[in-house]
């Protein structure tokens, strides 16, 4: 089953709570929070107080995205926040292994994300520790970017290493999925689509843009 995402990064900020339900509405099966820095990523959005007030509104999957430096410094607080998953980024741990069982422990669901330019393989040591990876398709910190196509063909070869490992675990994609993507991603072998921009703009409706995302994944 694919599962889709909204990351509220291209919400109303204004409405940050009733855009999260409008998704939650629509049918997404969870909703991510991108946390940036403005160290890791050249721009600064969430804390753990949006994570907790969303909590307090939703019932799907709450995942929450560091796309911050040092992240080990965090994962309790967004744990006690209400984060279902936590994604850290392989650039930014020394000690990737330490930090992916530590959120396990903590009952979270532990991911890491890899930017464009990093190799699939940087997460072929961490496999026992991870519950989901993901594969940025845009340089992080901003909604509404192009996808980047090189991308597709890493995609292909996370899956076929975790097939060779005896793994199957989720692969989420992040950054430019809308519906001309999403089949190529999904085809490529990922099963957790994020998506922002094209599920919060002022073409249409939540909920006409997520069915339309459900509809071009349908075989
Ligand atoms: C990048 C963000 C975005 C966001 C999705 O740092 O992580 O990828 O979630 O944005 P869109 O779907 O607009 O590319």
């Amino acid at each position: 089953m694919i599962e889709i995402e909204a990351s509220v990064l291209s919400s109303d900020f204004l409405r940050l709570g009733d855009q999260a339900h409008e998704a939650e509405e629509a049918g997404v099966d969870g909703i991510q929070v991108d946390v940036m820095d403005g160290r890791f990523v050249p721009n600064i959005t969430f804390g753990q107080g949006i994570v907790r007030a969303l909590r307090k509104i939703l019932k799907v999957t709450l995942d929450v995205h560091l796309m911050i430096v040092e992240p080990e410094r965090y994962i309790e607080e967004f744990s006690e926040a209400g984060a279902d998953r936590i994604f850290v980024h392989q650039e930014t741990c020394t000690h990737l292994h330490r930090l992916l069982s530590h959120i396990r422990e903590l009952g979270v669901e532990a991911g890491v994300a890899i930017n464009p330019s990093t190799p699939a393989g940087v997460v072929e040591e961490v496999l026992d520790v991870t519950d989901i990876i993901q594969v940025m398709t845009v340089n992080p910190g901003f909604g509404g970017q192009k996808f980047i196509h090189s991308q597709l063909d890493k995609i292909s070869r996370l899956r076929e290493m975790l097939e060779k490992h005896g793994y199957e675990l989720p692969i989420a994609v992040d950054g430019g999925i809308d519906t001309i993507t999403a089949p190529l991603i999904v085809s490529a072998g990922a099963t957790v689509l994020v998506a922002g921009s094209s599920i919060y703009n002022d073409k249409a409706s939540v909920a006409q843009n997520v069915a339309a995302l459900r509809a071009s994944i349908i075989k």
